[in-house]
């Protein structure tokens, strides 16, 4: 099915089960301890062995020698693979470090080799056996000292006469700002079965977003026929971007399995993972802003880089900036550095989580340089098109009423306005706002529907990394197909189902339930066929016609009936701008003396299009909006600047926002409706609560204490010799 025009008026405003706030469907699972995840699929396979995995201990050079003998001959273990024993594996496109094999060491806890034993504690002991030695080369592990050398950052886009409009600028800005390296630090670790015993078939039990993109990957690293190899992954504890790719716990397992000819697991260790999997770089970035003395925003220029190993993209921090805010003059740039450190790539909302932490400070500086409140400072600058090509409209932005609501939900207007000048006991209270966006693509997706004595399957190899997919799929299919939810059961995350957009870039809720739509409409034009009608009505649970009204269970008789298609997004939505907007209202506490800063409550109002699922939405949003108070606050990987590496690589030493950390948080849906995103008029959120609270933090706690921080995170030691005397 292909859709080539905005959507009018359609089934889904009715509104009958989409739009309603359902519980998720697989929560009892998830509750009970009985959802499948990876690790523990033991279900599926007999005899499995347990896999090991070992990480380098530099951060580049070359292997010069490994001694696995010790290892080879500890008890219970099968079989060690070491990287001097194959050749490096072809990269997949989207792996840019090399997963395994060859003598070169490119980043810390690359994986060096894998033992396979009976049991974990064998398999784990028996690495500690394994001798290496290495040859290191020096690296380049400091963003700063790159920031200082760079001269001339790639300019991505120039509008106007920047340089001129700041010359002449009546009001500006001009400061430098950092964003730390973050981990998804999921709950779920990357985790994987596989079965490749004959060394042509494999098959794998896995933890991962997107069901094709990794079967490709994994065809291109194993050198396997794609029809050859299944992956499973119908439940994810979590991904943030992380699971996006191909991991070694994929490739290491399958790489056990083929040398000992039985299913091997491999999880990888906690420990391992910050450095070994993927990353968020870390960011320095400058902007400047320009106004009138009226509060018109006349010039944008901000430039930044991130980390990246060669053949990355790094962190792209300048996205937002150019079409967030109206403003005649323009100039974005952003340089990614090669540097040695392990693999950047993307977490949850890649760019603008570090471009609005940076952003929305920035405007709260113009604000108050202005004299005006931040939030009329933001809706004197809103633009209805994007400013860098004015022929191209958003194609539905509320942005202004995100901002009017949560003021007046917030209670905005009371706030105390000078910075410093409210005080509670030992406590310094402090309220802070910003402003969120993030962009909507949607991705062609398609599902397989089957209609089976009134009961309903959904297949698709779309995933649920927590989000919800599992239940607004459901809702989708019962609106379409006029049944209840209960009738319908949906199976996800196989690649021996349709193939769909996957979970990121906040793509997957709007496109699969678009392709589950699509193929829903192709099982009701089955249906019609055998009763002969091309005009049926599905409602109540029937069918209905003239001289028609079959029950649904009783259409097929004895029979299975199914319709199988793939929405395709069409051209027309390039020449539009689609994105989601919001607005964070944030009250913190800083303790006068120590600098502490507890959270005391968070308002979320957003602009994301048709809510599917208010419950499940709701989640994404409060999920985001912790992610960045952990970002604001305490997320950071440290990084040993001589050897190269994150050495907090643990959740001891990596410190995310948790319940306790954050009391009150609330989240208001405006339910608008965007009919050029998909015929469910629905965008993404998954995202967009991630965008621009850190700022909102930031900006709180700079009305608590009058410091303003720019540098991420906002931990007490940046405020200690500010803070106001005993
Ligand atoms: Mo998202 S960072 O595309 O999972």
């Amino acid at each position: 099915m292909d859709f080539n025009q905005s959507a009018d008026e359609n089934l889904f405003d009715r509104a009958r089960i989409i739009g309603k706030p359902h519980t998720r469907i697989d929560g009892a699972l998830k509750v009970t301890g009985t959802a499948p995840y990876a690790y523990e699929r033991n279900d599926v396979v007999e005899n499995h062995l347990v896999g090991y995995p070992l990480g380098a201990s530099i951060a580049k050079g070359r292997i010069t020698r490994m001694d696995a003998s010790a290892a080879r001959n500890a008890e219970g273990v099968a079989a060690v693979i070491t990287a001097l024993d194959i050749d490096e594996l072809p990269r997949a496109d989207s792996n840019v470090a090399k997963l395994f094999g060859g003598d070169i060491v490119e980043h810390y806890h690359q994986a060096i080799a894998v033992v396979v034993a009976d049991t974990l504690e064998q398999a784990r002991a028996a690495t500690s056996l394994i001798e290496v030695e290495y040859e290191e080369m020096p690296g380049e592990f400091d963003l700063d000292d790159a920031w200082k050398r760079l001269q001339d950052r790639d300019v991505i886009n120039e509008v106007g006469d920047v340089d001129a409009a700041f010359e002449r600028a009546e009001v500006s800005i001009d400061e430098t700002y950092h964003t730390a390296s973050q981990s998804h630090a999921m709950m779920e670790p990357h985790a994987s079965i596989a079965d490749w015993c004959d060394g042509k078939h494999l098959t794998l039990w896995t933890s991962n977003q997107m069901i094709a993109w990794s079967k490709k990957a994994l065809a291109t690293t194993l050198e396997l026929d794609e029809a050859n190899i299944r992956l499973e992954s119908p439940y994810i504890g979590g991904g943030f971007g992380g699971k996006l790719w191909l991991r070694a716990d994929a490739v290491l397992a399958a790489l056990g399995s083929r040398e000992t000819g039985r299913p091997v697991k491999v999880a990888l260790p906690r420990p391992l993972i910050f450095n070994n999997a993927t990353h968020r770089s870390g960011t320095v970035q400058r902007l400047r802003i320009a106004a009138n003395r009226d509060g018109r925003i006349t010039a944008f220029d901000h430039s930044a880089i991130s980390h990246t190993l060669p053949g990355g993209s790094g962190e792209d921090a300048v996205n937002q900036t150019r079409c967030f805010y109206a403003g005649e003059n323009r100039r974005v740039a952003h340089h990614a550095i090669d540097m040695n450190l392990p693999e950047a790539a993307d977490m949850r909302a890649p760019g603008e989580a570090s471009g609005l932490a940076v952003l929305e400070i920035a405007m709260d500086e113009m604000a108050e340089k202005l004299g005006l409140d931040p939030v009329e400072f933001r809706i004197l600058n809103d633009t209805q098109v994007n400013p860098e090509e004015p022929e191209k409209r958003f194609s539905d932005r509320h942005f202004v009423e995100c901002l009017q609501k949560g003021a007046e939900a917030f209670g905005w207007s009371e706030r105390n306005r000078t910075p410093g000048g409210r005080r509670e006991g030992q406590w310094l209270i402090g309220q802070g706002m910003a402003g969120a966006y993030r962009g909507s693509p949607t991705l062609d997706s398609g599902a397989r529907v089957s209609l089976n004595q009134g009961r309903l399957v959904v297949e698709t190899d779309m995933t649920d990394i927590g989000t919800g997919s599992y239940t607004i799929i459901a809702q989708t299919a019962a609106e379409t197909m006029g049944v209840e939810l209960e009738d319908v059961e949906v199976r996800l995350g196989n690649s021996a189902y349709p193939k769909a957009s996957g979970s990121g870039g906040q793509m997957g809720a709007a496109s699969a339930t678009a392709g589950v739509y699509a193929a829903c409409l192709a099982l009701q034009a089955e249906i019609g066929k055998r009763l002969g009608v091309d005009n049926a009505r599905f409602e109540q649970g029937r069918v209905r016609a003239e001289g028609i009204d079959t029950p649904l269970a009783e259409v097929a008789g004895g029979d299975e009936i199914v319709g199988e298609d793939t929405l395709h997004f069409g051209d027309f939505k390039d020449k539009l701008e689609i994105g989601t907007f919001g607005a964070h209202f944030v009250e913190v506490a800083v303790h006068a003396y120590t600098g502490e800063t507890r959270l005391r409550r968070t308002l979320s109002v957003c602009d994301a299009g048709r809510i599917l699922n208010p419950v499940t939405a709701r989640s994404q949003v409060i999920g985001g909006m912790t992610m960045a108070i952990g970002a604001a606050l305490s997320e950071s990987l440290s990084i040993d600047t001589a050897r190269g590496f994150f050495p907090n690589h643990d959740l001891a030493g990596y410190e995310i926002a948790v319940h306790a950390d954050i009391p009150e948080q609330e989240v208001i849906f405006l339910d608008t409706q965007d009919g050029a995103s998909t015929p469910l008029k629905a965008k993404g959120v998954g995202e967009l609560g991630i965008c621009g609270g850190a700022a909102a933090v930031a900006n709180a706690m700079y009305n608590a204490t009058g410091i303003r921080l720019r540098d991420y995170p906002l931990t007490l030691d940046r405020m200690l010799d500010q803070l106001p005397a005993i």
